[in-house]
């Protein structure tokens, strides 16, 4: 069931960004996949929510993006929905979902925004997704546009590397961003790209930058939340600052209820129940 709280400020929505790079006021962006997580990020006051594909490192163990499936998405789209007042969810399209025809991609569009409860979608691509992002524009859904290092092309690109780096390549992604923008995407990730680049795609365009290892300039800032808070698994890529240690805390947590049980502190009379006082033991059969 949805929360409310009373002080807190309005909703956000698409137009929202917009104005907010216009006042050239930062907002943030976190990835959530459930519903305690997702009210942990919205009552702390971030402003979007990405349900990010990065589901399948960080909760289901694949490895990369690859293996993400729409129902997984949606999935954690509608728990994400049921946690969140007042962030704006966006939702990722993952790999297979917007590949087929531009027909398949705006119905799986649609599940994610008609039954997850979505408020806008992102997909990975540059150039060669202009064409879809106009046609998910034309039937009234919000596009995040996603370029640099782009995680779904992980077997094309041979691994996760800085893009843009070169002249042409760095050339390229800013054509990109611009297309994309001409499109009508509301808003385009650049993950891991020279923070040059990313100074100049956020000046160039009148749409939000939503930057990942792309510096300080991007209108926006995003992380995967299991990395910031120190509950992921492996090395932490370079642009990550982790801010808590949760997965110390909870194995700490696990280690110490684990000792009480087997050394008999657990659990107590306070934590289990007694007979009524006026039922005897006497009273019950041997
Ligand atoms: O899936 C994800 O979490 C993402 C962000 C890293 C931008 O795409």
């Amino acid at each position: 069931m949805a929360y409310l709280k009373p002080d807190q400020p309005e909703k956000v929505y698409v137009p929202a960004l917009a104005k907010a790079k216009r006042r050239g006021e930062k907002l943030v962006c976190l990835t959530a996949y459930n519903y305690p997580t997702a009210r942990i990020v919205d009552e702390a006051g971030v402003e979007i929510i990405l349900v990010g594909d990065s589901i399948g490192n960080v909760i289901h163990g694949y490895g990369n993006t690859i293996p993400v499936t729409l129902d997984e998405i949606l999935s954690a789209t509608k728990a994400v929905k049921r946690g969140a007042n007042r962030a704006l969810i966006v939702a990722d399209m993952p790999y297979g979902s917007f590949h087929i025809n531009a027909d398949e991609t705006v119905r799986n569009a649609l599940t994610l925004m008609k039954d997850g409860g979505a408020e806008a979608v992102k997909i990975e691509g540059g150039r060669n997704r202009v064409d879809l992002v106009k046609r998910l524009v034309d039937e009234e859904i919000p596009v995040m546009a996603h370029i640099g290092l782009t995680p779904q092309s992980v077997h094309k690109l041979g691994g996760y590397r800085v893009q843009g780096k070169t002249a042409v390549d760095a050339t390229r992604l800013i054509e990109d961003a611009k297309m994309l923008e001409e499109a009508g995407a509301f808003a385009i990730v650049l993950e891991v790209v020279p923070r040059e680049i990313a100074s100049i795609i956020t000046k160039e365009l009148s749409i939000s930058t939503v930057g990942i290892g792309a510096g300080s300039e991007c209108d926006i800032q995003v992380l995967v939340l299991h990395d910031l808070v120190g509950i992921s698994f492996g090395r932490l890529p370079r642009f990550v600052r982790q801010y808590a240690d949760i997965r110390t805390i909870m194995t700490e947590a696990v280690t110490n209820w684990m000792t009480d049980v087997k050394e008999g502190r657990y659990p107590s009379d306070d934590e289990s129940y007694g007979l009524p006082k006026d039922v005897s033991l006497e009273e019950l059969p041997d």
